[in-house]
């Protein structure tokens, strides 16, 4: 009866409160939304709506990024997930900056050479479309972990909302209709999937319908009533282990009730008197994003300009530089020495960066380039402020669109395909056409390595811009250009995420840039300094990064243009 109320109230206090002035921004209107006393932007209106709405009950920015979390499980199946991974930067009012690691764990069957048949070749779609794909899920126990230790509501408050869009459904809108029109071909090799993505004839959803959940519904319930033994154990966990054994996946019992997410410290940088929060390992975010600062800093930035040849050479150097790094030296800290005090370290970066030329590119080594996702990958970032000076970037992820594209028999939840982000084989790239070497290689228990860069730039004190995104490989240098838009640039928050985008990772050796991002002269200045840039489609973006800034006392949220996200603030 308890949640019954809740769901109720959540439904009515919603509505009611979108007419009590809560702001909504749609992207289509590229604009931010201001607020005073809370912000959350993230890539589904209905899961910042949550948020903003545990907010407007006194909530702090923890519950709400909670709440935005579980929504976005429901409401951006692509990428919100109970099953899949993630990682959280809080920034308490205190000044007290802790992260919360819930990445996905390799099952203890794991081993090194799973994804390599006896010829030692990876196999094909093994290790993104199979249920040996799926890494352990960290999300629920994270998300709980997090609520427990710096929450203010129960967990059947922060969870009203998702149940309420599971249960009775939501109209699904243009943007959430195509992308599960786009995943069916794939989602129809599974017919626990299909019953929970098209309609009981077996026909497509389209834009206006409602898209109900009951089976999500009831796990969520499960978590509500129970906790983590309603999600690591009892009737769910029961059901992700029949799914491994038709599947012939890998993760069992023990695995999930072995899973822990872990407390970790967070990277800390400093740029140019601004102090900068990210994600430590197992997470590349943070050590590369203060790596590129570090190399950045010795430069005016601001004085050479936006979009000029010599600041996109400049950054795209740093990048593959960092880039490099990560494929040596990187993995989960639990397993391999990651040494982070020295790649985070100014003096480091400036003697990598020393033999920098202004005038030409230095070649990456070893050209044998992967290539570029031809699927359409899907993470997602959600920035939350509250009015008491808390800070939440929460970064969450089931790796490629709708993860493994496998439905858990019973629960309505996708697998994640997380495993992928391991080196599969030394120097062989993956959906990313990211290489890796021992430090990330396959192991029980171990995690795989990510680049998730949920981000918090704190000036005098105070929490100034919270970012992240999604989009794999191209995460790290989307964050990196919100933050040099905004503190070198002075840009508005709206132009700092709005702006085209480019990246280049090392390996493939070439700068990939968004239509308009370049001008055709400065093309040609970058040609003449020898490098290949490798224009993307129209309509094909790099990023998502919904952010939030602080602006005196107003709150800004802008969810990124690119996306059908919202900023919702009050
Ligand atoms: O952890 C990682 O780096 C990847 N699994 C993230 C995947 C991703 O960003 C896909 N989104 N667009």
């Amino acid at each position: 009866m308890y949640h019954r109320a809740i769901r109720f109230c959540v439904l009515v206090c919603l509505l009611g409160s979108v007419h009590a002035g809560i702001g909504v921004a749609h992207a289509a209107s590229h604009a931010e939304t201001h607020g005073t006393e809370g912000m959350v932007a993230a890539r589904s209106r209905l899961a910042a709506l949550a948020g903003a709405q545990i907010l407007q009950q006194g909530g702090n920015a923890v519950d709400a990024a909670v709440a935005t979390g579980f929504a976005l499980a429901v409401t951006y199946p692509s990428a919100g997930n109970l099953a899949g991974g993630g990682f959280m930067v809080i920034r308490l009012v205190d000044g007290t900056v802790v992260t919360n690691d819930h990445r996905e764990r390799a099952p203890a069957g794991a081993e090194r050479d799973m994804f390599q048949n006896e010829a030692g070749d990876v196999v094909p779609g093994l290790s993104t479309a199979s249920h040996l794909a799926a890494g352990v899920p960290g999300t629920v126990d994270g998300l709980l972990d997090v609520l427990e230790r710096y929450g203010t509501r129960s967990v059947e408050q922060v969870i009203a909302s998702a149940l309420d869009y599971a249960e009775r459904g939501f109209v699904l809108d243009y943007d959430l209709a195509n992308d599960i029109e786009r995943a069916l071909p794939e989602l129809r090799k599974h017919p626990s999937s299909i019953a929970v993505f098209t309609k009981k004839d077996g026909t497509a959803y389209r834009e206006g319908e409602v898209f109900r959940q009951p089976d999500l519904a009831k796990t969520l319930q499960r978590i509500a009533e129970l906790g983590r033994k309603g999600f690591y154990a009892g009737k769910t966990a029961e059901l992700i282990e029949a799914e491994m054994r038709r599947g012939g996946g890998l993760i069992s019992a023990a695995d999930l009730a072995d899973y822990d997410s872990v407390w970790r410290e967070p990277i800390r940088g400093t740029y140019r008197g601004y102090d900068v929060f990210s994600m430590p390992p197992p997470s590349s975010g943070g050590v590369l994003l203060v790596q590129m600062l570090n190399m950045l800093e010795p430069f005016d930035v601001g004085g050479m300009g936006w979009g000029s040849a010599e600041t996109v050479h400049l950054m795209v150097e740093a990048e593959r530089r960092a880039y490099a790094d990560r494929a040596e030296f990187l993995g989960d800290p639990d397993f391999v020495d990651v040494p982070v005090s020295r790649l985070t370290d100014k003096t480091y970066a400036r003697r990598r960066f020393a033999d920098f030329d202004p005038a030409r590119a230095i070649r990456s080594a070893d050209v044998d380039a992967g290539q570029w996702p031809e699927e359409s990958p899907e993470t997602t970032h959600v920035s939350v402020m509250d009015a008491a000076g808390n800070a939440v970037a929460y970064t969450t992820t089931l790796n490629l669109s709708f993860g493994s594209k496998i439905v858990v028999e019973g629960t309505g939840m996708l697998l994640n395909n997380e495993m992928d982000d391991f080196s599969s084989k030394e120097n062989t790239p993956n959906a990313y056409g990211l290489i890796g070497r021992d430090a990330n290689a396959i192991a029980p228990g171990k995690r795989m390595l990510s680049s998730m860069a949920p981000t918090i730039v704190v000036k005098d004190k105070a929490p100034l811009l919270v970012t992240g995104s999604p989009g794999g490989s191209t995460i790290i240098t989307t964050v990196l250009q919100v933050v040099v838009n905004t503190l070198d640039h002075g840009m508005s928050l709206s132009d700092a995420v709005g702006l085209p985008r480019f990246h280049h990772q090392w390996l493939p050796d070439r700068v990939i840039f968004e239509p308009y991002g370049l001008s055709p002269d400065t093309r040609r200045l970058l040609e003449a300094k020898g490098h290949t840039l490798v224009p993307l489609p129209e309509g094909r973006g790099i990023g998502d990064a919904n952010s939030v800034k602080r602006e005196g006392s107003e709150l800004l949220g802008m969810s990124d243009p690119r996306n059908d996200g919202s900023a919702v603030g009050f």
